[in-house]
């Protein structure tokens, strides 16, 4: 297997009820006055991460790390989003939050003794999350107002007169497996993108020996699975105005998330809020790549394609001279965009927009996992099945490759997505008698949004910042026009 390929899977969250309290919050609360009152400033975990990735042992509180300018970034939020977040109900510790699983207790017992003083910083609560790199754990944070939090919009935006909520962080454990090189990219990236609303903050990373762990904050979320198939439109609209504002930040950094998928975009169903998260698989754009077939102009392309034989025959050539292709598929099983499958070296920030796409797919046809493939030829085949064998030969030929089928069922012009979804959706019987199924304005609009981010060729595909300019993201049901103040979605 090549080093640059990582396939995930779609893993449940696991829930662990019952109450295992270590009572240590009273104790060791400080409060932003008593600090202040001291005279002392508040030290940042937010400035650098690489100053931060401390041995913990050796973390100082003299504040000096902290860059000028920080928190600038959130000074210019507009003040009816300030009246908002004053009226956001805060989130309530549960009973149900807290471990019953013996061996999870066991887990949290032992990660916890590995950091020397971190149930003085933190209390864990419970483990939220299993992936395939790492481990997270729910947890209080108890020096929460000891710091420059200038991360936490929320907080910074809220008139509070009582006192503070506890607040809670979710601490990511990263697994010892993942290369140096790996983990120190996940940090890197996260810093650089701090400062965006839908973007997962980084509050600060440590270090004991070989085991890394990201601090950042706790982000209440509804697993997909339980509301996809219940979203009007004003709910989509306001999913993807979330979703793409994110991709709009990371893009514009010129970083790729790869990973772009339901588990990856914590999104509070009830709040409509949703932040993108997992940067273990993002990369830069350019990092590795070289130049593709797809770089080219049209006709340059033209001349340089190896001539296509025009009856192919089937099955696979038994000595095949061809050069290996090397190329980053990393990514999760059926959001892998086409040029990922046929292994361009020069990926761009749009393979991420395919895959959002695919996400949109999911909740229009209701179905999860709406791809279902075993492996990339497979993958390849259920997207030939919608776009037909004529426009998958010009994507395959895009990128210096050749796509020929002989299974029957796929014909040469495909299906459009609307009725794919209506099929999906058990809105038409197939039969020539059907009564026309009159689709609503905001699914129609939704459809044409996802014909742009389908768009076989990268460069053709829409763009994050495109899209939130497209009617769909601009959309209102109520109205049936655009949301004249857009306050459906989160501004970046
Ligand atoms: N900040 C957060 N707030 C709340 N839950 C979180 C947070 N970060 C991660 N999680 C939970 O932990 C899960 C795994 O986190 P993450 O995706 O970062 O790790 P991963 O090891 O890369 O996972 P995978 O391999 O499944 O993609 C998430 O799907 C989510 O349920
Ligand atoms: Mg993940």
């Amino acid at each position: 297997m090549p080093e640059d390929y990582v396939e995930e899977e779609e893993r449940p969250r696991k829930a662990h009820p019952q109450a295992h309290r270590n009572g240590r919050y009273e104790e060791s609360r400080y409060t932003a006055a008593a600090e202040r009152s001291r005279g002392r400033p508040a030290p940042s975990r937010t400035s650098s991460y690489e100053q931060e990735q401390e041995i913990y042992e050796d973390q100082t509180e003299d504040g000096s790390d902290q860059e000028e300018g920080e928190g600038s970034v959130y000074s210019d939020a507009p003040a009816e989003e300030e009246d908002e977040e004053e009226e956001e109900e805060e989130e309530e510790e549960k009973e149900e939050d807290y471990p019953t699983d013996p061996l999870v207790i066991e887990e949290l017992e032992k990660f916890q003794a590995t950091f020397r003083g971190f149930e003085k910083r933190f209390r864990l609560i419970n483990k939220i999350g299993e992936g395939t790199f790492s481990s997270v754990y729910k947890a209080e944070d108890l020096l929460y107002d000891r710091y420059d939090n200038s991360w936490d919009i929320d907080e910074v935006n809220t008139r509070r007169t009582g006192p503070r909520p506890p607040k809670y962080v979710a601490i990511k454990k990263i697994y010892v497996t993942s290369s140096p090189a790996r983990i120190q990219n996940e940090l890197e990236l996260l810093h650089d993108l701090s400062g965006c609303r839908s973007v997962v903050p980084l509050i600060t990373a440590f270090r004991h020996q070989d085991q890394v762990v990201a601090i950042l904050p706790y982000f209440q979320h509804v697993d997909f699975r339980e509301y996809f198939r219940s979203l009007t439109t004003n709910d989509m609209v306001a999913y993807f105005r979330s979703l793409f504002s994110a991709l709009s930040h990371v893009h514009r950094h010129k970083i790729i998330h790869r990973d772009i998928k339901p588990t990856n975009f914590l999104y509070d169903y009830h709040k409509r809020r949703g932040v993108l998260c997992d940067f273990g698989l993002a990369e830069r754009e350019g990092t590795d790549s070289s130049r593709c077939m797809c770089t080219y102009y049209a006709n340059d392309r033209k001349e340089r394609l190896p001539a296509i034989p025009t009856a192919l025959t089937p099955g696979y050539p038994k000595n095949d001279s061809r050069p290996a292709r090397r190329a980053n598929r990393a990514g999760t099983r059926g959001f892998r965009a086409p040029e990922v499958l046929f292994k361009c070296t020069a990926q761009t920030t749009k393979i991420d927009i395919w895959s959002a796409g695919v996400i949109l797919l999911t909740i229009l046809s209701k179905r999860f996992p709406f791809f279902n493939s075993s492996d990339d030829v497979d993958a390849v085949i259920e997207i030939a099945t919608i776009f037909g064998k004529t426009r998958m030969r010009n994507c395959a030929a895009l990128h210096g490759c050749v796509f020929d089928t002989t299974i029957p069922t796929i014909g040469d012009k495909g299906f459009t997505l609307e009725k794919i979804i209506l099929w999906a959706t058990n809105r038409t019987s197939g039969t020539k008698d059907d009564v026309p199924v009159v689709l609503s304005r905001g699914e129609q609009l939704a459809i044409q949004f996802l014909q742009r981010c389908f768009d076989l060729d990268p460069f053709r595909r829409i763009s994050a910042d495109e899209a939130l300019r497209h009617p769909f993201l601009r959309y209102c049901e109520d109205s049936e026009e655009e949301d004249p103040d857009l306050s459906m979605g989160l501004p970046v």
